[in-house]
């Protein structure tokens, strides 16, 4: 695969060998950005009212008649506000962060509202600063809420395995800066996340966690569509064997950053596993 495509900024001020470079967590706070609940008037083009909220990606609205808005926050709070001012009239935690809008129907004269929760989509992965904080790491879940109606949510988050004993560094320094770069400019980012610490819960596994029995297995998962049936792609097309035991090479680094052991002695050749 050609990795020799360099990124730039917006403006053309900085570079990079990955779109990712840019996305990384920068050390100045103040470029964390927030989010905002806008009530705009569209008749008079303005904004009514506002709420500043912490996360960038925050659940869509649902507006009744009855003069509610409710809305599912990145921090994983259900909110109610009132729709004429957006003073807060109600909030309970739903543990995980809410990204989807809610719904509301009535069944048999009694009023539901919808809400689905989980795990703030992709944003999670690809630009954790933005998604959710850890305490809204809680399962994907659909909530039913009814008016007199008490049960109350299970309350834990979402935990990784514990982690295996990673395998012995098989390569060396150049081939583990070619894998991560195969590694963000492939798709493998997408779905397994920046620098690989893809949210427990999340549809794609975090590598770094993988047992020796699946790297054993490297090239028939990657090459060969061997879990294509489970949701990962096969990238026969657009990687040789090379590059996927470049990509293994570097999960394995971070396996063994992960784990805090980096005494493995590296060798030369990226293909032997
Ligand atoms: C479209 C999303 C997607 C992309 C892109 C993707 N994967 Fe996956 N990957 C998955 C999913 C989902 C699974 C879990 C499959 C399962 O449950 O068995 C998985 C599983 C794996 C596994 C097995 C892990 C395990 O514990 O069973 C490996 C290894 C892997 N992916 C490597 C890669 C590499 C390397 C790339 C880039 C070249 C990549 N993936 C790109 C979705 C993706």
């Amino acid at each position: 695969m050609d990795t020799s495509a360099t990124f730039y900024t917006l403006d053309g001020t900085e570079r990079g060998d990955t779109w990712a470079d840019f996305y990384l967590p920068k050390p100045d706070a103040a470029l964390q950005p927030s989010g905002k609940l806008i009530a705009w008037d569209p008749v008079v083009q303005r904004a009514r009212w506002s709420v500043r909220m912490k996360f960038p990606f925050n659940g869509g609205t649902l507006v009744t008649a009855g003069n509610l808005v409710f809305q599912g926050t990145a921090e994983g709070y259900f909110t109610a506000r009132r729709a004429s001012d957006g003073v807060l009239l109600w909030n309970r935690s739903v543990i995980s962060a809410t990204q989807a809008p809610a719904v509301t129907y009535a069944y048999q004269g009694k009023q539901y509202v919808l809400l689905p929760v989980g795990a703030s989509g992709a944003v999670r992965d690809y630009i954790p600063q933005y998604g959710a904080p850890p305490s809204a790491q809680g399962p994907s879940r659909l909530l039913a809420f009814a008016l007199d109606c008490a049960v109350s949510l299970p309350s834990e988050l979402l935990q990784k395995p514990p982690l295996p004993k990673p395998p012995v560094q098989f390569a060396d320094e150049r081939t583990i800066a070619k894998g991560r770069k195969l590694y963000l400019q492939s798709a493998c980012v997408t779905c397994h996340g920046i620098g690989l610490n893809v949210a427990a819960g999340s549809s794609a596994p975090d590598l770094r966690y993988v047992p020796a029995e699946i790297h054993a297995e490297w090239d028939h998962i990657v090459l060969d569509g061997m879990l294509q049936v489970a949701g990962m792609p096969s990238f026969k097309d657009s990687l040789s064997v090379a590059d996927a035991q470049a990509i293994r090479s570097y999960v394995v680094d971070e396996a063994i950053k992960l784990n805090g052991n980096s005494t493995s002695t590296p060798s030369a050749s990226a293909n032997t596993h």
